[in-house]
């Protein structure tokens, strides 16, 4: 039997934390007991001062199969519904903390990517897929709808017809044509992968933390707004984040115009 801290891996290295769902013989598909430990690891990494960015992926040859179709679904319908709701509570909620987690995420898509699997690739901020690996929307191979979001999912990326053929068909499309679907922001050869990751995580982790949490929370919340209701979230959006970092901008500003040591529009500040 796994133990509960065995299901994550995670190391932190260079600002970044790399974490891993970790049952590689299951192609990492999502038990309970994954979900309660994998917001134990989240819990636990998010204000650390020596974590600047978090990447995602999986041990072994699956990014995620999706929910564990005998510990997730069988043996908690056969305990009730509360053990249901409770499940449900438990790997939305771990999906919802990342959507809303304090550093930026990268989904590293490094093999199978399935249903339920498409809850935390939404839930982080970017995605970079192997492509080689496969995505699908398995669910109605095995006879239900692409629940815990997975629907909201493609709605939300991908073009309607898109949306709609995959998850009618549960035909699973490789790396490149999720790139091209947008399903991920781009596909590089597996070999590649974590390389590009790094390097997209290198130049996040120079950007001051501030205006990134502001920024990728604007970006989500826009989205379901009218245009005005979002000129005015943004406003009042920066003028929060002054109130954590009301220096960084100035200094962004000085190192421009009066010590010009830089140009905003072809890179970072230097922070201090
Ligand atoms: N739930 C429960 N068990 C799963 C699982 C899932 N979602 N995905 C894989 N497994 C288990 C298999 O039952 C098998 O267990 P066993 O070794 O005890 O027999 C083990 O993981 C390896 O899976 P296997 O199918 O042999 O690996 P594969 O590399 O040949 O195929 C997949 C990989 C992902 C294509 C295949 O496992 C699969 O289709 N999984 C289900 C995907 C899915 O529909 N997910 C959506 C759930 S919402």
């Amino acid at each position: 039997m796994m133990s509960t801290a065995d299901t994550v891996a995670f190391d932190v290295i260079d600002g970044i934390a790399w974490v891993r769902f970790n049952r590689p013989d299951k192609r990492n598909c999502m038990s309970p007991t994954l979900n309660r430990r994998m917001m134990e690891v989240l819990d636990e990494l998010e204000f650390r001062d020596d974590v600047g960015v978090l990447v995602l992926s999986g041990e072994g040859t699956a990014w995620s199969a999706g929910m564990d179709l005998k510990e997730y679904f069988r043996e908690t319908e056969a305990k009730g519904l509360g053990a249901t709701r409770q499940a449900q509570r438990e790997s939305y909620g771990w999906w919802r903390r990342l959507r809303w987690y304090q550093k930026p995420t990268i989904a590293m898509v490094n093999g199978w990517c399935f249903g339920g699997g498409y809850g935390p690739l939404y839930s982080c901020d970017l995605a970079i897929a192997a492509e080689e690996a496969k995505f699908g929307l398995s669910e109605i191979n095995w006879g239900i709808l692409p629940g815990g979001g997975a629907t909201k999912v493609v709605v939300d990326l991908i073009p309607m017809r898109d949306a709609m053929y995959h998850a009618m068909t549960g035909e699973a499309i490789d790396g490149k044509k999720a790139a091209e679907w947008r399903l991920v922001n781009e596909a590089v050869p597996l070999a590649q992968l974590k390389d590009r990751v790094t390097e997209i995580a290198k130049v996040l982790l120079e950007k001051n933390p501030v205006a990134l949490k502001a920024t990728k929370d604007a970006v989500r919340r826009v989205k379901e707004m009218t245009y005005d209701n979002a000129e005015d979230f943004l406003v009042r959006a920066q003028e929060a984040a002054n109130s954590y970092d009301n220096d960084g901008r100035k200094e962004g500003i000085r190192q421009f115009i009066d010590e010009k040591s830089y140009k905003p529009g072809l890179g970072a500040y230097k922070r201090g």
